[in-house]
């Protein structure tokens, strides 16, 4: 990834932001993944009264993806809108490891943009067949 990859990855998970439905967090994050073909699939969190029916900007952006029939990726950036750092729950940190372990992962708050892979993010991550079944 250039500076100005990673640069365009941040500016398409801000615009995702924008599209954010978070009226009960006030917490909006924008997503964009890039696939191995050079695609930018986004997506925002989309809350619903019943509360666990929301669902992750990350979440969405990888199962767009997948569902459009990318298979490879190359990084994802997550962007929120309280200036810090948008670190990935641990759901999405397992479906960043499924679907996406060679992506990079950029995080950018007001501070500046952190970089890491998703085992520094999710060590010993839940794998089938690794539970000595
Ligand atoms: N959220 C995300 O979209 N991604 C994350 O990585 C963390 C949390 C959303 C879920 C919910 O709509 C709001 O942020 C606050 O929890």
């Amino acid at each position: 990834m250039t500076p100005e990859d990673v640069r365009t990855l941040i500016s398409s998970a801000e615009e995702a932001m924008a599209n954010a439905m978070a009226p009960y967090s006030k917490f909006k994050v924008g997503a964009a993944l890039l696939s191995g073909d050079g695609t930018i699939y986004t997506g925002c969190n989309i809350e619903n009264p019943s509360l666990m029916l929301s669902t992750c900007a990350e979440r969405i952006a990888i199962l767009k993806a997948l569902s459009e029939g990318a298979s490879t990726f190359k990084a994802i950036a997550i962007v929120s809108n309280d200036g810090g750092y948008c670190f990935p729950c641990g759901s999405c940190r397992q479906l960043i490891h499924e679907f996406a372990p060679e992506a990079e992962v950029y995080l950018k708050s007001d501070e500046g943009i952190k970089k890491y892979t998703i085992l520094e993010l999710l060590p010993h991550p839940f794998e089938k067949g690794e539970q000595g079944a």
